[in-house]
């Protein structure tokens, strides 16, 4: 039976769910909404589905299997919040967009009333589902890289909005956190710098050190001044057996292994030309999981990782604030001297504010 999903929230990125939904073959695209009377109309005629001005109405009236939210508010996460919960409390599963709230307290509730209703919570972390990201996991997997030493990561696009100080860091690096957490598991201290751009006042550049859980170390540049049609974003994953780069904004993959001259490079893995193809593959991976009834914890790209990745955005954002050593992780010397270097933040340090098992018992999770 097709999965009834609807979309709430009609501007560019919302539009761009709605056609994939509609072209999707296990899915029935039921309704559309946007408080814009305009955009609702403009869609219902193009897809010809019922529009609706109140996300409440067309909860009641459709009672969809699953909502795709694409609000976007404050810092493209201010208005995830509350049609993310009345779509959950009606009963659907939900895909928001990313970040899952720009206010880390509202995007542990929903995981939290997602877990409680039994309803899958998914983000739109697109950027890990292309086939290049697919072959680099199953070579980790599989052993190629031996034990990680290294992720680094840089994401890059041109964005000159001037909404907020930190739009930057909120709006879009959940995608390059989450990438990273994906192969480097989670992330255990944060440290963090932020730079402006020509003519900004925001905190549009950013580098961000990582210590992974499980030993590895982290690097993230970041920018909202740089990017076009160029490459904008690479992932570099380095171990004791080699290194692979994911480059080409998702499309390419590279295999250096460190003995022996055998170097493999994959231009367009799996058929991927572009960047823009992620978000279909995001949504399918969605919809494939939900046709099989997936259990809410099975869930690719979850709110919990979501969340997860917005800690550590929230930890950097404190560690640049604060420019001194606050809440590290195992006491105040692991990394911070005399102030001189930018604060370390534990994910789990007393300080932090993103105390990571408090995280798991307030959410249950
Ligand atoms: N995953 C990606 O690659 C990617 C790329 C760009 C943007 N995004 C995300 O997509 C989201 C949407 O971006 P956009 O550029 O389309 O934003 P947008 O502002 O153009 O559109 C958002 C729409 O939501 C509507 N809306 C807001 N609150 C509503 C409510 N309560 N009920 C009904 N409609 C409501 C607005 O009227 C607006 O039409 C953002 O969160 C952004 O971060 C994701």
């Amino acid at each position: 039976m097709a999965i009834r999903v609807a979309v709430v929230g009609l501007g560019g990125i919302g539009r761009n769910h709605v056609q994939i939904y509609a072209d999707h073959p296990k899915t029935e695209l039921v309704g559309v909404c946007d408080i814009l009377p305009d955009r609702a109309k403009a869609a219902s005629e193009q897809w010809q589905v019922p529009a609706f001005h109140d996300l409440d109405q067309m909860l009641a009236d459709l009672r969809p299997d699953a909502v795709s939210v694409a609000t976007a508010g404050v810092e493209n996460g201010g208005d995830h919040f509350g049609p993310s919960m009345a779509a959950l409390r009606a009963g659907a599963h939900v895909l928001c967009e990313k970040p899952l709230s720009n206010d880390l307290t509202e995007a542990k509730t929903l995981v939290h009333e997602a877990r409680r209703l039994g309803r899958c919570l998914a983000v739109d972390l697109n950027h890990r589902f292309s086939p290049a990201t697919a072959a680099a996991k199953s070579r980790q997997d599989g052993g190629d890289l031996g034990q990680l030493l290294f992720v680094r990561t840089y994401l890059w696009i041109g964005n000159r909005k001037e909404s907020a100080p930190y739009f930057h860091l909120r709006a879009l690096h959940s995608h390059s956190v989450d990438v990273m957490q994906y192969f480097g598991g989670p992330v255990s201290e944060v440290q963090a710098m932020f730079a402006r751009g020509p003519r900004r006042q925001i905190w549009s550049n950013a580098v961000i050190n990582l210590r992974f859980t499980g030993g590895a170390l982290g690097q993230l540049l970041g920018s909202y001044d740089m990017g076009g049609t160029q490459d904008i974003e690479q992932t570099l994953l380095a171990g004791t057996g080699g290194e692979l780069l994911i480059s080409n904004a998702t499309c390419d993959l590279t295999w250096r292994p460190h003995r022996g001259a055998e170097e493999v490079h994959i231009r367009h893995v799996g058929g991927q030309t572009s960047f823009g193809e992620t978000m279909g593959r995001r949504l399918g991976r969605w919809l494939d999981q939900l046709a099989a009834d997936a259990d809410p914890r099975e869930i690719e790209g979850s709110g919990l990782e979501a969340l997860r990745a917005q800690a550590v955005v929230e930890a950097a954002i404190r560690s640049h604030e604060t420019g001194g050593c606050a809440g590290a992780h195992r006491g105040c010397a692991g990394g911070c001297a005399g102030g001189l270097n930018r604060p370390l933040i534990g994910l789990r340090g007393r300080r932090s504010g993103t105390d990571w098992k408090g995280e798991k018992r307030a959410s249950g999770l």
